[in-house]
């Protein structure tokens, strides 16, 4: 029987939904691979009272050291130590799978290049889009493609408050308030609601569809704050919803046309659908046309399935 030993870097949200699925479905997934896949190691300072204490610990060294520990779930969150956690992580040999977005986006090169020096894979399905398995499959079944274009409703906060606003009047301060208490937003919702969530997606986004790397910083950016029901007023009478876009564009020389805005999209169009705190990843292939890919964009299980999906296929 295969093993694969895991450790996990910060057990809040997405980490524990992580532990809880490899716990969970564990049998179903060693049918499945045909290995045996267990946390044996938790990097954080507060300790869940159903998960033995002798896995924790609060010294990263701890988890360089462990010759038996094969691959590294990074969900801590921020760009450090989350970084130089996974720098470290690589180059003591181990795989390294991460949601971490902003870490991501921020340092693409310097990961992307250690993981290949070391030998080392690093996955990280999670980081756009949550559960969807959107990267997946542009790394993958849709490699044949030129890609053209990538639309992408990408942050659910957002797309949250403006489905509230659009659908129920109601105003900005208070749908964010609500979306706070239902624990999409975050107690400072600065990156959600101006862009800078989307903007780092996107940035992982054109680094995989089009082989450019274009820094978050970089890309356009404008948020959600300035909307108000005048807008989502004149939107409606022109038939478009108003919609925090991701988009990116090939141009005929090569060059990448991208930005973050909320955007007017007609009705007709698949993305204008996507409601409340779901997430959709429209892309165009010149070989297979239009696609979109929905799902849940946050959330313990599934971005932890997500995370687990990169660790089953670590093992194949
Ligand atoms: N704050 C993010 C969102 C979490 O609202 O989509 C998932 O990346």
């Amino acid at each position: 029987m295969k093993k694969l030993n895991v450790a996990i870097l910060g057990c809040g949200t997405v980490g524990g939904g992580t532990y809880d699925i490899l716990l969970k479905n564990h049998d179903i997934i060693q049918e499945r691979t045909g290995a045996d896949i267990r946390v044996t190691r938790i990097l954080d300072i507060r300790h869940r009272e159903d998960i033995p204490d002798e896995l924790y610990t609060e010294d990263i060294n701890d988890i360089y050291n462990d010759a038996d520990i094969d691959c590294v779930v990074e969900t801590l969150g921020g760009i450090e130590p989350s970084t130089s956690f996974m720098l470290g992580a690589m180059k003591a040999g181990k795989h390294v799978i991460s949601a971490n977005k902003a870490a991501i986006a921020n340092s693409w090169q310097e990961l992307n290049k250690t993981a290949d020096e070391n030998g080392v894979k690093f996955l990280f399905e999670a980081s756009v889009g949550g559960g969807i398995p959107v990267l997946t499959a542009i790394r993958g079944q849709l490699s044949c493609n030129n890609f053209l274009e990538v639309m992408g409703i990408v942050n659910g906060t957002t797309n949250y408050i403006l489905t509230k606003m659009t659908e129920e009047g109601a105003s900005y301060d208070d749908v964010l308030k609500d979306a706070q208490e239902k624990g999409f937003a975050e107690k400072d919702p600065t990156a959600d609601v101006d862009g800078i969530d989307a903007a780092n997606k996107l940035s992982i986004l054109i680094a995989l569809l089009f082989g450019k790397y274009v820094a978050p910083m970089d890309i356009p950016r404008c948020g959600i704050r300035h909307i108000t029901q005048l807008d989502i007023g004149e939107a409606e009478m022109k038939g478009e919803k108003i919609k925090l876009i991701a988009h990116a564009v090939l141009n005929p020389d090569g060059t990448v046309k991208c930005s973050v805005k909320p955007e007017g999209i007609p009705k007709t169009h698949p993305l204008a659908g996507v409601s409340n705190e779901f997430n959709a990843v429209y892309v165009v292939g010149d070989m297979v046309g239009e696609t979109m890919f929905y799902g849940k964009g946050a959330g313990a299980l599934p971005t932890g399935a997500a995370i687990v999906g990169d660790i089953i296929s670590l093992v194949k």
